[in-house]
């Protein structure tokens, strides 16, 4: 007889790291309002950029009708926090500071976060994960203006806080910035790089840089003038990071390694955190990237934490690049390259986008890089907020062999275990881990495959029905071991 160890043996086994992270680490399972809502016109809501875009986010996974069967799932996950996003339409249906609010909008929001506090879970809200007013697009190009965008953004904010604000002590201002200027320009606005070497894309990237970095400062500035001190919250802003370690070593692929670092990481947590740009940035888009000395006032210094979305890691070789998006990434980056293979083996384990998805160890360097280059001199947490894994063909799998993810589940414990190395060992603040994500939601452009939840949908059935993976209960258990009693 063949005894099979569970992936979750990898932490569990391991005395050592038993009560390794403080009694209120916070684990927590996260979402974005396109990608689960649905209900794309109802009661009110205005369309996004998305839905001028695509169909796919009319029914996404119904959570707007069925949130209370989600508070549920949360429940029964044991999490003590929940991250999700505010949709900017449905509670300003034209998005901007002047246009009329949506009470049914608001109503939503505030019934999920009652819902949420009366069952012990702490609500975490991004307040922009991308879905833009539609209207905000067509009146001025959306982010692409950061005069405009930062007036209607900050006052977006405002509402949000005056409404939640007394339930919600999480904020985060924005999801992803490098990621959504790809996907605005490039899958949005199909602004081909190819077209004119980049230069048309490079400034519209510059220009929506420079949104991005204004509005979030100054709705953080807003936050600490207003509201932190009577609301008792923190807020930050969520940057993606994928580490990049040089494939040799040669001075090419170290070179190609720290570009694609400060391109993605740097052009917005050295600015947060230093009041600078990286060199290299500075070197591609020169005097696109300026801003007065009253605007540096106040991006600089404007996180109370650090919000981490980390997926896998990467090699840059320095000179060809290859990645599941080489369309969008590939033509913004030039010398930054990548590749899946070292040495003619592949590396990792390959996700469904096929990303070299399984690479534990990066995490930890990247935890490590972190800490040493912004929190641990501001004396602030890493809050992971995004880490999961697509499981390669999930989507033709039955119910039955889809919610036994075992893939899923080495995936997590790799990434956890190091997590808790990185707080045990090196000292490392870490304060949260949230699982993405709670649902296999619709994944932008994509569609819905790959699938990353915790939760298997099936849309066949009228209710969309919700089945729990294995992977759900597992990293309960995780955490119930890791943390302290
Ligand atoms: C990060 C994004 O924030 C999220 O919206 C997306 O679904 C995941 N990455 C997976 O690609």
């Amino acid at each position: 007889m063949t005894t099979t160890t569970k992936p979750e043996a990898l932490i569990t086994s391991d005395a050592s790291l038993a009560g390794s992270l403080p009694s209120n680490f916070i684990f927590a399972a996260s979402t974005a309002a396109y990608q689960i809502e649905g209900a794309w016109n109802e009661d009110g809501k205005g369309p996004s950029v998305w839905d001028d875009f695509q169909e796919y986010g009319k029914d996404a996974c119904r959570s707007y009708e069925h949130w209370r069967e989600d508070i549920k799932l949360l429940k029964q996950y044991g999490v003590n926090a929940y991250r999700f996003s505010i949709s900017w339409p449905r509670v300003k249906p034209e998005g901007g500071a002047d246009d009329p609010v949506n009470a049914k909008g608001l109503e939503y929001y505030s019934n999920l976060v009652d819902a949420l506090v009366a069952e012990g879970i702490e609500p975490v809200v991004t307040l922009f994960h991308w879905d833009l007013p539609s209207a905000l697009e067509k009146r001025y190009g959306g982010l692409d203006d950061p005069e405009k965008i930062v007036v209607d953004f900050v006052a977006y904010a405002k509402l949000m806080f005056d409404t939640l604000g007394d339930r919600v002590k999480y904020w985060i201002t924005i999801n992803e910035p490098f990621i959504y200027t790809l996907l605005q320009s490039a899958v949005l606005k199909k602004v081909e790089h190819a077209a004119d070497n980049g230069k048309n894309f490079d400034t519209l990237w510059a220009l929506v840089t420079k949104s991005i970095l204004l509005c979030h400062a100054h709705t953080v500035d807003l936050y600490r003038r207003e509201y932190k001190v009577k609301q008792n919250g923190i807020i930050g802003i969520t940057l993606n990071m994928d580490w990049i370690v040089p494939m040799d070593e040669s001075e090419a692929a170290a070179k190609a390694a720290q570009q694609g670092i400060d391109h993605q990481l740097g052009m917005y947590a050295e600015p947060i955190y230093h009041g600078r740009f990286p060199q290299s940035c500075l070197d591609r888009f020169g005097d696109k990237l300026t801003f007065t000395d009253a605007e540096w006032a106040i991006i600089k210094g404007s996180n109370d934490f650090f919000g981490l979305n980390h997926y896998s890691t990467s090699w840059a070789t320095g000179e060809t690049f290859e990645f599941a998006t080489a369309d969008v990434f590939g033509r913004s980056f030039g010398l930054i390259a990548t590749t899946r293979e070292k040495d003619g083996q592949s590396i990792g384990h390959r996700g469904h986008n096929g990303q070299p998805c399984d690479v534990p160890w990066g995490f930890r360097l990247l935890l490590r890089y972190l800490s040493d280059n912004y929190t641990k001199e501001a004396g602030q947490s890493i809050f992971v907020t995004e880490n999961g894994f697509c499981v390669a063909g999930e989507a033709e799998m039955t119910i039955s062999q889809a919610v036994n993810d075992v893939e899923r589940q080495a995936f997590f414990t790799g990434y956890i275990r190091e997590l808790a190395q990185a707080v045990k060992d090196e000292g490392i603040d870490v304060g949260a881990y949230m699982a993405w994500s709670l649902l296999d939601n619709l994944e932008w452009d994509q569609g819905f495959v790959p699938r990353y939840g915790l939760t298997h949908v099936d849309k066949t059935t009228e209710a969309y029905t919700r089945y729990p993976k294995d992977s759900a209960f597992m990293l309960k258990r995780l955490f119930d071991f890791l943390r302290k009693n």
